[in-house]
């Protein structure tokens, strides 16, 4: 097809966690979809082509959340004083049996997913609920958005109230009939999701396994986010040694390409277990503080080499733009750091590069501007005496901390711009 884009203004990315890579007033060029390059003076076989000029304003790539529940949107912000077992029984579970639903799905989905686009976020692994139907809303729905996401069916088949969990074979049946019906869509794909080890009977895993491996699918779950919970999952399967290891006897652990969320509490023999595996674990600092759940030590994965991503973790994070992790996510390290001066803070490019490049790995090539990679971006806008006066960095960081949706005023995905109704 040969579509080429050429966006001018100040183009800003990470290629590693070390610093930013930065081209004051450069032009970048996306061919297909994919980045082409990034000129100063613009290559004479694209003066042909109509220039986008975004002027003083910042090029960055889009946001990619590794983690987030769909079906938990409305709840954004409500059940704050619960811990992790308690929020899910009192709340969670209660607004996710509303999505048998259609009309309730299509409403909340819509809302959802527009707000997620507004916020900059154009890459998801998204956590539905248990129902098909309502899942398939949810499909359709990101599809006709045009941005790229993972979506999983929720798979529980014990351990939850009755009117949320399914048989073990209705549940394996209707995550089949997704992955049939959507396997081979370019952006909006199928991803294996038992929702995590205490509600997943051994069979449900064994057979969420097989449709793993035939379809060679990726997989998302929770792992070691409380401390009750692990201790749960010791009860409820005495015969694995470590958490994860219920996964893995199941092909549901880095045997394909797999996003697990939180990992909080990890032994080092665990950490390199899962640095051996395909396996990105997704740090979600708002839902660490907000269900007390305890703090990723993310520099210590850093330091280890263990992938990691970013999420909101929607509802248990209670804001779905992924700048406000990337903040978060410093703050934590920060409070991590006082009473241990080995522990070093996390920096503004490390955090920007966990939540775009980092987690875009997940996707393939996107979250850069590295030549080859998606041109998935965000154009953002602030304000004019800001931008007189202070370094393409400083407004970034300004951004990150302060910006919202307002800010964000242009959305690429693979090349095409995403316009909001
Ligand atoms: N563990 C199992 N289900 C959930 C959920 O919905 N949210 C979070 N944060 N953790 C979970
Ligand atoms: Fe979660």
């Amino acid at each position: 097809m040969n579509e080429t884009l050429v966006l001018k203004g100040n183009i800003i990315f990470t290629k590693n966690t070390d610093k930013f890579e930065i081209y004051n007033n450069a032009f970048i060029v996306s061919i297909d979809g994919k980045v082409k390059g990034i000129y100063k003076e613009l290559p004479k076989e694209y003066s042909n082509c109509k220039i986008r000029n975004y002027g003083n304003k910042l090029i960055i790539p889009s946001f990619v959340d590794l983690h987030l529940h769909a079906s938990q949107f409305l709840q954004c912000g409500m059940g704050m004083t619960k811990q992790l077992l308690e929020w899910l029984n009192d709340y969670t579970f209660d607004l996710e049996k509303e999505f048998q639903n259609e009309e309730f799905a299509k409403e909340v989905y819509t809302k959802f997913a527009d707000k997620l686009v507004d916020s900059g976020t154009l890459r998801a692994c998204i956590f539905a609920s248990s129902s098909t139907k309502g899942t398939e809303i949810l499909f359709e729905i990101l599809k006709k958005k045009g941005i790229g996401a993972y979506i999983g069916k929720v798979n529980m088949d014990r351990n939850a109230p009755n009117f949320i969990i399914e048989s073990t074979e209705e549940s394996i049946k209707g995550t089949e009939y997704l992955i049939k019906k959507y396997k081979n869509e370019k952006l909006v794909k199928p991803i294996i999701t038992p929702r995590f080890a205490p509600t997943s009977t051994d069979e449900l895993l064994e057979k969420l396994g097989e449709l793993t491996k035939e379809y060679s699918l990726p997989v998302q779950s929770h792992l070691s986010e409380n401390i009750n919970e692990i201790n749960w999952v010791k009860e409820l399967f005495p015969d694995s040694k470590y958490y994860l290891d219920v996964y893995d006897k199941y092909y549901l652990f880095g045997h394909t390409k797999t996003a697990m969320a939180h990992g909080i509490h990890l032994s080092d023999e665990e950490l390199n277990i899962i640095k051996g595996k395909n396996v990105i674990l997704v740090h979600c600092p708002d839902s660490n503080i907000n269900v007390r759940s305890g703090i990723m030590p993310l520099r210590k994965y850093l330091n280890m080499g263990i992938p990691i991503g970013l999420g909101s973790d929607i509802a248990g994070g209670h804001k779905i733009a992924l700048n406000e992790a990337m903040v978060r996510a410093i703050q934590l390290s920060k409070l991590l750091s006082i009473n241990n001066p080995e522990y070093k803070p996390l920096t503004i490019p490390e955090v920007f590069y966990l939540g775009t490049k980092g987690g875009g790995n997940f996707f393939g090539k996107t979250g850069s501007f590295e030549e080859g990679y998606l041109f998935d971006a965000l154009v953002i806008e602030d304000d004019k005496l800001i931008a007189d006066r202070y370094s393409l960095e400083d407004r970034l960081e300004r951004f990150l901390y302060l910006g919202d949706d307002r800010n964000i005023i242009a959305r690429y995905v693979e090349g095409k711009e995403i316009k909001q109704i």
